[in-house]
């Protein structure tokens, strides 16, 4: 097995790009000619980290494990910035990252309750039998630990509102989700009286909520003629910015998600689904903030990053081929796993950024990179 550490992956051929994926991910032959497939296409660039529908970032160290990751995006410099604060990251240990949660909540809204009280003890006092029926439309969910697992009621304005707790294990949650919903409703308006209104899965996903975090040997971060400590200096300085302004938290944000929207895409998940819980979660306490903190401890610059992410590795067009390539490539076995690792991209992509920010700005590497890509 090969270590994913490689400084100039974006420098080999093709040919050898593919040579090291293919060794690494035991690749097949069925797997190399949909990789040949994308790179006949008009737009295929056959250099930086392009190997076919997707680029590959290199250098991830995750839990231990090593991980080509495959990045679905049209920026090149995003895909090299997460291969360069990955190796710096590397140098501190690699990342460290668990989920918190695994579960989703679906919402069904009761509309013309005229005893909340009441239709509230109706609720709870059924509880088993809504979870039942819930658990009857995925037998083989419930078979493996998931499922419907509680339920919750709240009053919003004159509404009532349940909330359906579920674990979709590996799924991403919503057709699991809004089935159970849609399957519970006549029982749930029948002892209630109220009338059915929406029953949808929340995005705001608090409940599956992942923590990964990193650290960089401060002297690992020195760019160009800045010192590591300049380069701290600028992303304590940006950190601080964003802590304390929606104006720059959201750009702070935007290029978190460059990371993980791109694993996304690559593996065949709802980029807007997550895009929609991360910005929900950065604006829970009534202020819009940074989903990542940089701090310096001791001789270490060190990251975190806390987010709900719902990503499956089964379920949805996680099963079109070119999905089913990516998570190959990742060797990933669950969906925590993988979000875990989009996790940790997502904070490579932020380190990369905040480190060019302060010092010597976006521009020179950034823009080079994507003039190369459109002008091929
Ligand atoms: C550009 O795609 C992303 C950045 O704007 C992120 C940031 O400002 O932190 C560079």
């Amino acid at each position: 097995m090969i270590n994913s550490a490689i400084s100039n992956f974006h420098k080999f051929s093709l040919k050898k790009k593919i040579e090291i994926i293919k060794k690494f991910s035991n690749l097949g032959k069925t797997d190399l000619s949909l990789l040949k497939k994308y790179q006949k296409l008009p737009d295929f660039l056959g250099f930086e980290n392009n190997i076919g529908p997707f680029k590959i970032a290199a250098n991830f160290l995750v839990e231990g494990k090593n991980y080509f990751v495959p990045m679905e995006i049209e920026e090149p410099s995003v895909v090299a910035a997460a291969s360069r604060a990955a190796r710096q990251i590397r140098e501190g240990g690699g990342f460290r990252g668990k989920y918190l949660g695994n579960e989703m909540l679906g919402q069904l809204q009761l509309l013309g309750i005229k005893n909340f009280k009441k239709a509230k003890e109706k609720i709870l006092g059924n509880k088993y039998e809504i979870l039942k029926i819930a658990n009857e439309t995925n037998k083989f969910l419930l078979k493996i630990g998931g499922g419907a697992k509680d339920l919750e009621i709240r009053k919003v304005k004159n509404f009532l509102v349940l909330h359906l707790f579920a674990d979709p294990k590996d799924a991403m949650g919503a057709n699991i989700i809004n089935t159970m919903l849609e399957k519970a409703a006549p029982f749930i308006s029948k002892i209630t009286g109220g009338k059915i209104g929406v029953k949808i899965i929340s995005n705001f996903a608090e409940k599956r909520i992942v923590f990964v975090e990193g650290r960089v040997p401060v002297k690992k971060l020195a760019l160009g003629n800045f010192s590591g400590k300049e380069v701290v200096k600028g992303i304590l300085n940006a950190q601080e910015l964003a802590e304390s302004d929606i104006y720059r938290a959201v750009t702070h944000n935007k290029g978190v998600m460059n990371g993980i929207d791109a694993v996304a895409l690559a593996t065949g998940n709802d980029f807007r689904a997550i895009e929609a819980g991360v910005h929900s979660f950065a604006a829970k306490d009534g202020k819009y903030k940074p989903i990542t903190k940089w701090k310096l401890e001791e001789n270490f610059l060190k990251g975190e990053i806390k987010i709900p992410l719902a990503i499956a590795t089964v379920g949805g067009a996680t099963s079109t081929k070119k999905a089913k390539l990516a998570l190959k490539i990742l060797r990933v076995k669950n969906a925590q796993e993988l979000g875990v690792v989009a996790a940790s991209v997502g904070l490579a992509n932020n380190l990369a950024a905040l480190s060019v920010l302060g010092t010597e700005g976006i521009q020179k590497g950034h823009m080079k990179l994507h003039r190369e890509f459109i002008n091929g």
